[in-house]
């Protein structure tokens, strides 16, 4: 049997019945402001503090701007500079990104650079979890639809040759649970957790689902959440019920 990847995150692991399969590759998506790169970037601080070394791929925004807001939202997290110094944390920026949108044109070409780039990346450092943060990034980079779907095969097949466990952060236009509407790399991915935004005008609610994990039982539950100063709380019926 294949061996579980706990992601530490407070009451998701208990809905992951003890966490995610090694190598999957797990799309995370949601709305505007869910909180998809701090959930990110909280799967990879906890595999540091496990020991695991992680890459954060800060395709979209600049890696000071990630730890910075990171810091602010986990204030208890209080040795992110240490894991980062000791090489446990990596945020690696997005100059490859930029340099890809400056030679417009050759969008497959330049996809390829980017994924080599990370894989060496992965490599060099013997990372065992990454997060490409996000995958609206590289969908800028190849505009082609049919491109961007096997080059998004391609890069989690690689993911999973090199035994790394990941994130992919991605935008989903209606973050209301009823008007979900699914994309070529939801079903190339072996996982994919929704984070929802719901409720009325005058309260959102923000939940949580696992909507699919390949090769492990999960739990169908939509659950509540919560950003807090020790990281996610996701209110699990499988974590309260213990
Ligand atoms: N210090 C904080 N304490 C609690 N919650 C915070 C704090 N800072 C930010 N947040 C929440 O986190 C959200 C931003 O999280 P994050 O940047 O991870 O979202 P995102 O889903 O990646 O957004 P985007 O789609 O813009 O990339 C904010 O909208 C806010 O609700
Ligand atoms: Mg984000």
């Amino acid at each position: 049997m294949v061996g579980l990847i706990e992601t530490g995150i407070s009451g998701l692991d208990s809905m992951l019945y003890g966490g995610v399969p090694k190598d999957n590759q797990i799309i995370l998506a949601g709305g505007p402001g869910a909180g998809k790169t701090l959930l990110a970037f909280e799967f990879i601080y906890k595999g540091a503090k496990m020991g695991e070394t992680g890459i954060f791929f800060a395709l979209e925004e600049d890696p000071k701007k990630i730890i910075q807001n990171a810091k602010e939202a986990f204030s208890e997290f209080t040795d992110i500079d240490d894991l980062i110094k000791s090489g446990k944390i990596i945020i690696d920026g997005n100059k490859m990104i930029s340099a890809a949108f400056q030679g417009a044109g050759q969008s497959d070409v330049e996809f390829g650079s980017i994924v080599s780039s990370i894989e060496d990346t992965i490599v060099k450092n013997h990372a065992t979890r990454a997060v490409l943060d996000s995958s609206s990034a590289l969908e800028l980079v190849i505009r082609d639809p049919q491109i961007y779907r096997r080059s998004m095969w391609a890069l989690a097949a690689n993911f999973r040759r090199l035994g790394v466990t990941s994130l992919l952060t991605a935008e989903i236009q209606n973050p209301d649970r009823k008007d979900l509407i699914f994309k070529p790399e939801h079903f190339i991915f072996d996982g994919m957790i929704i984070m929802y935004l719901s409720g009325d005008e005058s309260r959102r609610i923000r939940a949580l689902e696992i909507i699919k994990m390949r090769g492990h039982d999960h739990s169908f539950v939509t659950a509540p959440y919560d950003i807090t100063a020790s990281g996610f709380d996701v209110f699990s019926p499988e974590a309260i019920s213990k």
